[in-house]
C-alpha cells in the first residue's frame, strides 16, 4: 500500500514540481495545495522507509513475492458513462477495480478513491491526460488489493469479506470537476469528475451497494479530499433505517433523526389540521423524569409518584411547581 501510494505521489510531485515553474503566477491557493500535497509525499516516504527499516525481513523483492492470484484485480471500464458525459480528462472511460464480498460481509462495503494530486493550470491538465491519473488509455489493468482492500484475513481483519471497491482517479479535481470550467475552443480536455462520481455510484448501487448494512468511503491525498467533498452526497445515497424512512424529509434536512421523533417537530409538518389534547403531567412523566425512583432514596415520594391520589399537599405544590 505504502509503495503504491508513493507512487502515485511520485505523479502527483512531478506534476508539483511542473507547477513549480509557474510559481510566479500562483495564489495562496495553490501553494497551500502544493504544501499539502508535499507534506503528503513526504509522509508516504517516512513511512515506506519505516516499513522497511523496522522489518529486517521486508524487501521490496519479497513484498513482491507475497502476491497471490486473489490479490490483483482487473480493472472494470464504465461502458455507459460516456452516455451521460461521465470521462476522464482527455475524454476517455473512467475506471475502478471491484472484489465481491462474501460471507458476513456481503453487505459491507469499503470504498477507497486514489490519490495523485491535482492539476491547476491548463498545462498541468494537458500533461494528465498521458499518465493514468488523466486518462484509462494510461491505467494498469490490474492492481494490487492490499492494506485496508487486501482479501487475506491475516492482512485486513477487519474488511477482508467486504465489497471493496478500489476507483481510479482521473478527473484531476478530487472528482469535483465541474465542466462549466471547461475551455470552449475546441480543445480536448474535459473537467467531469462530479459526473464520474455520479456514474459510478449508480454501478455500485446496481453490484449492491443499495442493499449496503455499512460502508466506509475512505481515499489518499486527493482521494482522501474527494471522500470529504462526497461524504454526505455518499451516506445520503445508502439506504435508511425504517424508522428514518417515516419522518419528514423537513424536518430530517433540518435537525437530528431523533428529534424529528417528537410531536414538537412531527405538528410542523402535518397539514391535515391536529387537536391535541395533554396534561401537564401524564403518568410515564411523573414516574420517569419529575420522580425517578434513584431520586427518592428515602422512598418519601413512593406513594405519591404511583398514584398521584396519594400525593401530600406539598407534593402537589411541587409538581405544580409552585414550590420555593
Ligand atoms: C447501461 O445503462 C442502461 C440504462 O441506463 C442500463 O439498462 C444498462 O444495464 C447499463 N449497462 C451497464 C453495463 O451497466
Ligand atoms: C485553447 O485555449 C487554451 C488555453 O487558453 C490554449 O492553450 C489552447 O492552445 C487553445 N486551443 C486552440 C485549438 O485554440
Ligand atoms: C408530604 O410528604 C412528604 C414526604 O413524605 C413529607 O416530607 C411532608 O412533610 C408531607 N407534607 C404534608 C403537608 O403532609
Amino acid at each position: 500500500m505504502a509503495v503504491e501510494n508513493l507512487a502515485s505521489n511520485s505523479m502527483a510531485n512531478i506534476s508539483w514540481l511542473h507547477g513549480l515553474l509557474w510559481w510566479r503566477n500562483w495564489g495562496k491557493r495553490e501553494w497551500a495545495i502544493s504544501a499539502i500535497g508535499f507534506a503528503v509525499f513526504v509522509f508516504a516516504l517516512a513511512f515506506v522507509s519505516y516499513s522497511w527499516i523496522s522489518d529486517p525481513d521486508s524487501n521490496l523483492s519479497s513484498s513482491f513475492h507475497r502476491i497471490t492470484a486473489t490479490d490483483l484485480v482487473d480493472l472494470t471500464l464504465l461502458h455507459n458513462a460516456t452516455r451521460r458525459g461521465a470521462v476522464c480528462l482527455d475524454g476517455s472511460l473512467p475506471g475502478y477495480h471491484y472484489q465481491k464480498g462474501f460471507g458476513s460481509g456481503a453487505n459491507s462495503w469499503v470504498l477507497y478513491i486514489e490519490g495523485g494530486g491535482w492539476c491547476n493550470t491548463i498545462e498541468s491538465c494537458f500533461w494528465r491526460r498521458e499518465i493514468h491519473l488523466g486518462s484509462s488509455k494510461h491505467m494498469g489493468h490490474r492492481v494490487h488489493f492490499t492494506g485496508i482492500l487486501s482479501p487475506h484475513q491475516a492482512q485486513n481483519p477487519e474488511f477482508f469479506n467486504w465489497n471493496r471497491v478500489k476507483v481510479q482517479y482521473c478527473d484531476g479535481a478530487s472528482l469535483a470537476g465541474h465542466p462549466d470550467k471547461e475551455l470552449r475552443n475546441g480543445t480536448r480536455l474535459f473537467f467531469r469528475g462530479q459526473l464520474i462520481w455520479e456514474a459510478l455510484m449508480d454501478k455500485f448501487f446496481s453490484l449492491g451497494l443499495s442493499k449496503a448494512k455499512q460502508a466506509l468511503l475512505a481515499g489518499c491525498s486527493a482521494g482522501g479530499l474527494a471522500a470529504l467533498i462526497h461524504c454526505d452526497e455518499f451516506r445520503g445515497l445508502l439506504p435508511k433505517n425504517g424508522l428514518r424512512k417515516s419522518l419528514h424529509k423537513d424536518c430530517i434536512a433540518r435537525k437530528e433523526p431523533a428529534e424529528c421523533l417528537f410531536p414538537k417537530e412531527i405538528i410542523k409538518n402535518i397539514a391535515t389540521p391536529v387537536f391535541l389534547l395533554h396534561s401537564a403531567y401524564d403518568f410515564w412523566q411523573i414516574q420517569n423524569i419529575l420522580i425517578p425512583e434513584g431520586s427518592d432514596l428515602y422512598h418519601y415520594w413512593q406513594k405519591c409518584r404511583l398514584d398521584i391520589h396519594n400525593c401530600n399537599a406539598t407534593q402537589v405544590e411541587i409538581l405544580k411547581g409552585n414550590w420555593v
